[in-house]
């Protein structure tokens, strides 16, 4: 099993759903693990699970809505040291109607939280990454189609993978390897409950653009479902 030890993962929305899952998965390769939710409070269950794992755990909370929650995030973060990966997981798909009913707010709070928050938490970590030669970024993308009643939520996902391309071109030439990576329909409180996927089955598959090669291709797309049962 590649391990990850010594190196430092933020996995935004990890007090839950699949971040805490890919939380896990970090920490049993010996990672530690920067979690995030809303509130601190939120992250307290998978805290302690991974602390029981032996690897350093911390917590920040903040919003990806605004800026100034961001903001607080990196904040927080900076406080705790270097950031090896970083783990864009956070997300939301709260709006379900016709596609012609979608209103400006409607686009403009997905996009907040799924995008551009996204894009500053890149800009946040990926230049200290680059003086340091090393890091991974995971954006969480999604395998969505035909659902124009989830629109927004879907477009903000094929805005994720065309930055994800974009900034892994912007980085080209050093050892970090920019992806995004579809988990799957998945039974989380996003996914609901008829989905078709159990949480477990996102691992090992959600690890596999941290766990990438200096000689492996950056700026690829993954779907963690295709490693489902497979050793890695
Ligand atoms: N589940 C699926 O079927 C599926 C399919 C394709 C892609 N995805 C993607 O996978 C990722 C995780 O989804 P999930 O199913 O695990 O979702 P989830 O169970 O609803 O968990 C969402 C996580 O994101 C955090 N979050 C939500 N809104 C936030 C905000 N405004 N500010 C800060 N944090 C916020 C939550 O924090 P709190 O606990 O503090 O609220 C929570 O940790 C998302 O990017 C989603 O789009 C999911």
């Amino acid at each position: 099993m590649k391990r990850l030890d010594g190196q430092l993962a933020l996995v935004t929305g990890s007090s839950r759903g699949i971040g805490a899952k890919v939380a896990e998965g970090l920490a049993d390769r010996g990672c530690d693990v920067i979690l995030h939710g809303r509130k601190n409070e939120n992250t307290l269950h998978t805290k302690k699970l991974l602390v029981s794992k032996g690897v350093k755990v911390y917590s920040v909370e903040g919003e990806l809505s605004t800026l100034e929650g961001v903001n607080q995030i990196v904040q927080q973060v900076e406080a705790i040291g270097h950031v090896d990966i970083l783990y864009n997981n956070a997300g939301l798909s709260n709006i379900y109607k016709p596609i012609f009913e979608y209103t400006m707010e409607d686009w403009h709070e997905i996009m907040q939280v799924n995008v551009y928050s996204l894009t500053f938490l890149c800009n946040a970590f990926a230049p200290a990454m680059k003086e340091k030669g090393y890091g991974r970024i995971v954006n969480v993308s999604s395998g969505i189609q035909d659902q124009p009643h989830l629109v927004a939520y879907s477009v903000s996902k094929a805005a994720v993978d065309k930055y994800t391309k974009d900034l892994s071109f912007e980085l080209k030439d050093s050892d970090i390897k920019v992806s995004y990576i579809d988990p799957g329909w998945i039974k989380t409180d996003l996914g609901g409950p008829d989905a078709e996927n159990d949480l477990d089955s996102v691992l090992p598959g959600m690890l596999i653009p941290v766990l990438l090669d200096k000689e492996d291709a950056t700026g690829q797309g993954f779907r963690a479902q295709d490693y489902k049962g497979k050793e890695i």
